[in-house]
């Protein structure tokens, strides 16, 4: 298929685990809402079959390439880029299309902090490179993301491109059907970054450790995680925000046991918790990364203060219903 336009745009926005991060692996259902943060891509068509790559990722890289050649590249940025190199290649492999692309990728959210920046880049980057050659459907874009983004962590859910792809509040199955869910209450939410960098490969990859020594307690887990996510289910449903935070904190228990907390969490989420919060936990991977916690509406200011106070920053965040956009 030959290209209809040499340039476009697109961006996709992060998004935050509410219930089920890492049981969503292993089959159980996680609850996950797109926010309004996001990623935007540039693409531009060159004629000299290189894939250059920079990006505002805390630094900024370039990454010539007909065979990803990486300049000034700190350790491991190439985990980063390698996965939209390939992407990148495989959308114009699949087009016939010889010409390199220029990609410029500017983000709203720092990286490796659990709120799936990789996600929304690999999604946007399919949106984009795929519209130079057509306009792409969703499913489209959410197929090629995902598989770029198991070059990342290979046990990926899916989850993340998912709620990118397609926006809004989700109840989500891997491989299974999906549920937008409706919530009669905005949700009073805020993000904290522990400032400690993850990796969600290396965690996914310690959770798998867990569970194949510890197989039985590990069923017991998941059959909690999964009665955790149906109460919350309905507890959005309904508008009840107590139970909902309360269910944070048990989800956040959970995710303790299994290894993936971090004493700066656990920190943070008391501190949420001591200050009024309805509930806080992780969000992601964990092991550093953020955690997200629930307020009441009309104290939401107070809190966020004291928060601040202890010299933790707070992202106050709403959910986005809107997906990926491509212009
Ligand atoms: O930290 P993040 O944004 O990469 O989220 C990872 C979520 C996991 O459940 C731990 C893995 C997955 O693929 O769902």
């Amino acid at each position: 298929m030959s290209v209809t336009k040499t340039s476009a745009k697109a961006s996709a926005p992060a998004k935050i685990i509410l219930f089920g991060e890492h049981f969503v692996v292993y089959d159980n259902p996680a609850i996950l809402a797109s926010i309004d943060r996001r990623i935007h891509v540039s693409v531009y068509l060159n004629k000299t079959k290189n894939i250059n790559i920079r990006s505002d990722l805390e630094i900024t890289d370039s990454y010539k390439s007909s065979k990803l050649k990486l300049i000034n590249c700190k350790k491991n940025r190439e985990l980063i880029f390698y996965p939209l190199y390939k992407l990148i290649k495989s959308i114009l492999s699949k087009n016939n299309e010889n010409m390199g692309i220029d990609v410029d990728i500017r983000s709203e959210i720092p990286f490796g902090i659990g709120l799936g920046s990789s996600a929304a880049c690999c999604v946007a980057i399919s949106g984009a490179v795929k519209s130079l050659f057509h306009e792409p459907d969703r499913q489209q874009i959410y197929s090629i993301a995902v598989e770029s983004e198991r070059v990342i962590h290979q046990n990926s859910s899916g989850a993340d491109c998912y709620i990118s792809t397609f926006g809004g509040l989700i109840y989500y199955i891997k491989n299974k059907a999906l549920n937008k869910i409706k919530s009669p209450k905005k949700l009073s939410l805020i993000i904290v970054n522990t400032r400690i960098k993850h990796s969600t490969g290396s965690l996914v990859s310690s959770v798998k450790k867990y569970q194949s020594k510890n197989r039985i307690l590990f069923k017991d887990l998941s059959h909690s995680a999964y009665d955790i996510c149906q109460s919350a289910l309905y507890a959005i449903k309904t508008g009840n925000e107590k139970r909902l935070g309360n269910l944070m904190n048990e989800n956040h228990k959970l995710l303790q046991d299994i290894g993936v907390s971090h004493k700066k969490i656990d920190e943070i989420v008391d501190l949420c918790i001591k200050n009024g919060a309805f509930g806080a936990k992780l969000t992601g991977a964990g092991g550093g990364g953020s955690i997200i916690a629930l307020l009441p509406k009309r104290d939401t200011n107070d809190i966020i203060l004291e928060i601040e106070k202890n010299g933790w920053e707070c992202m106050p965040v709403k959910i986005d219903y809107g997906g990926i956009r491509i212009y």
